[in-house]
C-alpha cells in the first residue's frame, strides 16, 4: 500500500480542519492522490441545505417520530441539524465533508437486504424495514466524537444492538462482531477514486462492547429516517469510540472468533487502532486529542475519557 494512499484529510492536524483552510487541505489531498485538475475542485461549494433535506428517504415510516428514551437524554443542547447533515465523513462517496450530501443522492437504499450471521445459532437475512419493525426503535441523545477532533450532540433513532444479538443467539466461540458497508462502486464515486483502499468499509468491536446497552443500530437522526449522508438506512453508533467505528450503511453483521480486519486499522494501525476509545490523554500521532471543536458553534471544549461514557463502559477495559 503506497504512502500516498494513507493520507486522507483525517490525517491533518485538527487545527487545520477549519472552513478557512479546508479548500487547501482538500487540494493537497487530491494532489497527493493525483486528482488535481480533474474538475473535482471546481464543483465544490458550501453545503446546500435544501439538498440535505431532499436526501432523506421518501417513504415516511410509522416508526417516526420515535419516542425519546429519557434515560439517554441528559438535556444537552443539540447540534444544529443542518450543520450535521452537511459536514459528513463517508469516503465511499467523497473525502469532502460538505459534498457528501450531494453525492449520495443517487445511492439506492430501498430495498435493503441485511444479513446477521457468522457464529450464531439463528442467522437472519431480511430487509431493513422488516428488521426495524421487528426490533422497534427509540430516540437517544448521544455525544459523537470524530478522531479528527470535531464533535456533535445528536438524537439518534434506533435499537440496542444487544437485543438483536440476543435474537440470533451468539455461539460460545463468538468473540467479535464485524460490520460491513455496502460496496457499490457504480453508486459510490469515492470507491472508484480511492482504489488502494481495502473496500468494503469494514469495522468491528468485541462482543462485550457490542452487548453494551450504549451500542446502537441507528435508522434515524433528529426524529426522522437517516438522510443518506448519515448512513441510511442502517448504521452503527458506538458513542465512546472515535467516529470511524460508527460504520454507515451496513449490509452485514457477522460474529467471529477472531478480531476482524477493519479498513482504517489495515491502512494505518498506529493512527486508527481497532479499540479506538476516546481518550484525551492519548494524542493521535499527529495531533492532540485533549480538546474538540463543536461543528456548529465552533466552540472548543475539553475531550472527556470515553467521550463522557466512562461510567457505562470503563469496566469493559479493566483487564
Ligand atoms: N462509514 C463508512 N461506511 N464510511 C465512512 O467513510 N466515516 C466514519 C463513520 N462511518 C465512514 C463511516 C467517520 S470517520 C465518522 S467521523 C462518521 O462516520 C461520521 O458520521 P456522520 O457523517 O454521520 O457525522
Amino acid at each position: 500500500m503506497s504512502n500516498l494512499i494513507l493520507r486522507p484529510d483525517w490525517h491533518l492536524p485538527e487545527r487545520q480542519v477549519t472552513s478557512e483552510t479546508a479548500f487547501f487541505n482538500r487540494r493537497h489531498f487530491l494532489l497527493q492522490l493525483g486528482f488535481a485538475g480533474t474538475g473535482l475542485l471546481a464543483t465544490q461549494g458550501c453545503g446546500n441545505v435544501a439538498d440535505a433535506a431532499a436526501n432523506a428517504p421518501k417513504a415516511a415510516s410509522k416508526l417516526y417520530p420515535p419516542t425519546r428514551n429519557l434515560s439517554y437524554d441528559p438535556g444537552w443542547t443539540l447540534t444544529d441539524e443542518k450543520t450535521a447533515a452537511t459536514y459528513n465523513n463517508f469516503y465511499e462517496f467523497t473525502t469532502q465533508k460538505d459534498r457528501v450530501h450531494q453525492l449520495t443522492t443517487k445511492f439506492e437504499i430501498d430495498p435493503w437486504a441485511i444479513e446477521i450471521g457468522g457464529l450464531v445459532e439463528k442467522p437472519l437475512k431480511l430487509d431493513a424495514r422488516e428488521l426495524l419493525e421487528m426490533m422497534g426503535v427509540e430516540e437517544r441523545v448521544y455525544r459523537f466524537r470524530c478522531v479528527e477532533a470535531w464533535a456533535m450532540i445528536v438524537p439518534w433513532t434506533g435499537f440496542q444492538l444487544s437485543k438483536l444479538l440476543e435474537k440470533v443467539v451468539p455461539k460460545a466461540e463468538a468473540k467479535f462482531v464485524k460490520f460491513v458497508t455496502a460496496n457499490r462502486p457504480e453508486q459510490m464515486p469515492g470507491i472508484q477514486r480511492l482504489r488502494g483502499y481495502p473496500w468494503p468499509y469494514t469495522e468491528g468491536v468485541r462482543l462485550d462492547e457490542a452487548m453494551n446497552p450504549l451500542t446502537l443500530v441507528a435508522s434515524g437522526i433528529y426524529g426522522k429516517p437517516l438522510p443518506k449522508q448519515h448512513g441510511a438506512p442502517l448504521r452503527i453508533v458506538v458513542p465512546w469510540k472515535y467516529g470511524y467505528k460508527s460504520i454507515k450503511s451496513i449490509v452485514k453483521i457477522e460474529l467471529t472468533a477472531t478480531q476482524p480486519a477493519t479498513l482504517w486499522e489495515t491502512l494505518s494501525p498506529e493512527e486508527y487502532p481497532f479499540e479506538s476509545n476516546v481518550n484525551p490523554a492519548v494524542p493521535h500521532p499527529r495531533w492532540s486529542q485533549a480538546s474538540e471543536r463543536l461543528i456548529d458553534t465552533g466552540d472548543r471544549v475539553r475531550t472527556l475519557p470515553f467521550n463522557g461514557y466512562a461510567k457505562q463502559v470503563a469496566g469493559l477495559y479493566k483487564a
